[in-house]
């Protein structure tokens, strides 16, 4: 802005009064008049210096305004043009300017028409008739040609402007430039779509994973019964030697005390008393395996196996007997109480529960001496629970926590799966129950089965 010339100071001019009147020689009443006068020019100057004063604070607020404006448009990152109603630009910001150069206000006279790109979905006639038909435009998309050329797509909105007698005197154009946000919207489209397809194939991993787990499951039931069958028909194979040996001897013998002598000393008598728990027993594994086999199949068309009545001293007794039989080691194993308990659950989860409680007690006790595996079955308050307590090291203290965890053991690789815990929680969740885990006074650990001995609520 031009600097302004002060107005000189009205005290200076009104020098002295009386001097006045006395180089005039004037009479006494034209004296009044021209003191008259000079009040009158006195209060004018006064007028005079309190609107400059005025006229002074005015324009320092304008200025203000024009440089906060200023900044505001400078400062802006969306662009904007305004334009009169001939469509020729009155004033553009700076990041107008970038994008379509003509450096400070050098774009201010040029042609809308000019700014946009060729193939703009928005030109400079559609946006004056849109304007003049609606008022404004919003979020339109519209390509602006830079200064090397190239078209900027920008997402536009336009709204008329008017003057302060409400006269329509143009437009203001605001663009938002969308190339970083399209580039990262196809960056994130892309990404999407990688991730679409990792986790088609994680969730194929995943199922294979599942699958293999159940493989691993399998064939850790699977383990016992076959180890039993195994244990008993090797026994089996042993007698049938021996009673081979035996008939040969009879046919041999010249008398009978001779036979009955044969007959002692292959233990005979010992061997028929041992073969039918021995035929039973493989049978019973036998079953067992066939029962697993059908699990499998039911599992794969997906029926549930059905709740029944059954005496879980039984079934207890039963499964510890599988794993301590055909175990090498041989733990004293006592099953307490000897009388019948009759509870309404899932048989073959109890079942499969014990043998890996016992499989586990059993291999912990391996490595020492004897050992003691106790089993308590009781009913109290409508629950059932088995209890299996061992002699061994008792489990670490940071370990209480994981035992469940599937794959998780401290056993050689290739000796656990780790799945024994694991599936033996999931299978007592199926019973409506848990199985918690401690270590007792004097060493040992303590795994308690507990589920509802009147089944619930699907049973
Ligand atoms: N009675 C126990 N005493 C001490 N530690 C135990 C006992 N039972 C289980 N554990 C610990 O819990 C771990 C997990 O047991 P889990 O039955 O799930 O798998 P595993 O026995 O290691 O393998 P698998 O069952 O396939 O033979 C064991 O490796 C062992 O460290
Ligand atoms: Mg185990």
């Amino acid at each position: 802005m031009a600097p302004r010339e002060t107005l000189p100071q009205a005290s200076s001019r009104l020098i002295d009064r009386a001097g006045v009147a006395d180089a005039l020689h004037t009479p006494a009443h034209t004296e009044e008049a021209w003191i008259d006068v000079i009040h009158r020019m006195d209060e004018v100057y006064a007028d005079l210096v309190q609107n400059q004063q005025l006229l002074e604070d005015k324009n320092s607020e304008l200025e203000e305004a024009q440089i906060f404006i200023d900044s505001v448009l400078a400062s802006m990152t969306d662009v904007l043009v305004v334009c009169d109603l001939e469509g020729r630009v009155v004033r553009a910001n700076k990041a107008a300017e970038a994008i379509l150069g003509g450096g400070h206000r050098g774009l201010e006279g040029r042609a809308l028409r000019s700014i946009f790109a060729p193939g703009s979905a928005l030109g400079a006639d559609a946006l004056l008739a849109r304007l003049l038909n609606d008022g404004h435009i919003a979020d339109a998309d519209a390509m602006l040609l830079s200064a090397d050329g190239a078209a900027v797509p920008l997402s536009v909105n336009c709204a008329t402007r008017f003057d302060h007698l409400g006269r329509l005197v143009g437009f203001v154009l605001i663009g938002r430039p969308t190339g970083e946000l399209r580039r990262a919207f196809a960056a994130l489209d892309q990404a999407h779509r990688k991730l679409t397809k990792t986790q088609a194939q994680l969730v194929s991993a995943e199922k294979m994973a599942a699958l293999g787990q159940l493989v691993a499951g399998v064939a850790h039931e699977l383990n016992n019964p076959i180890s039993f069958v195994f244990g008993n028909l090797h026994a089996l194979k042993r007698y049938a030697q021996k009673l081979n040996t035996f008939l040969a001897a009879c046919d041999a013998a010249r008398s009978l005390p001779e036979v009955r002598e044969q007959a002692e000393t292959l233990g005979i008598r010992r061997i028929m008393l041992d073969l039918n728990p021995l035929v039973d027993g493989t049978l019973e594994g036998a079953t067992r395996v066939s029962e697993i086999v059908q699990d499998l199949r039911r599992f794969s068309s997906s029926q549930k196996e059905q709740w029944e009545s059954f005496n879980l001293v039984r079934v207890v007794q039963t499964a510890a007997d599988w794993v301590t039989k055909s175990a090498r080691s041989k733990p004293q194993l006592v099953v307490m109480p000897t009388g019948a308990l009759e509870v309404r659950s899932l048989q073959r989860a109890v079942h499969q529960i014990v043998v890996n409680l016992v499989q586990n007690a059993v291999d912990v006790l391996a490595g020492g001496r004897g050992g003691r595996i106790e089993i308590v079955c009781g009913i109290r308050d409508r629950l059932a629970t088995v209890a299996v307590t061992d002699t061994g090291p008792g489990l670490r203290p940071e370990h209480l926590s994981r035992v469940f965890e599937p794959f998780f053991t401290t056993k050689p690789v290739g000796e656990g799966t780790g799945l024994g815990l694991y599936v033996s929680y999931n299978l007592a969740q199926e019973l409506g129950g848990r199985i918690d885990v401690e270590n007792v006074d004097g060493g040992g650990a303590r795994f308690t089965l507990s589920f509802p001995a009147e089944g619930h609520e699907d049973g």
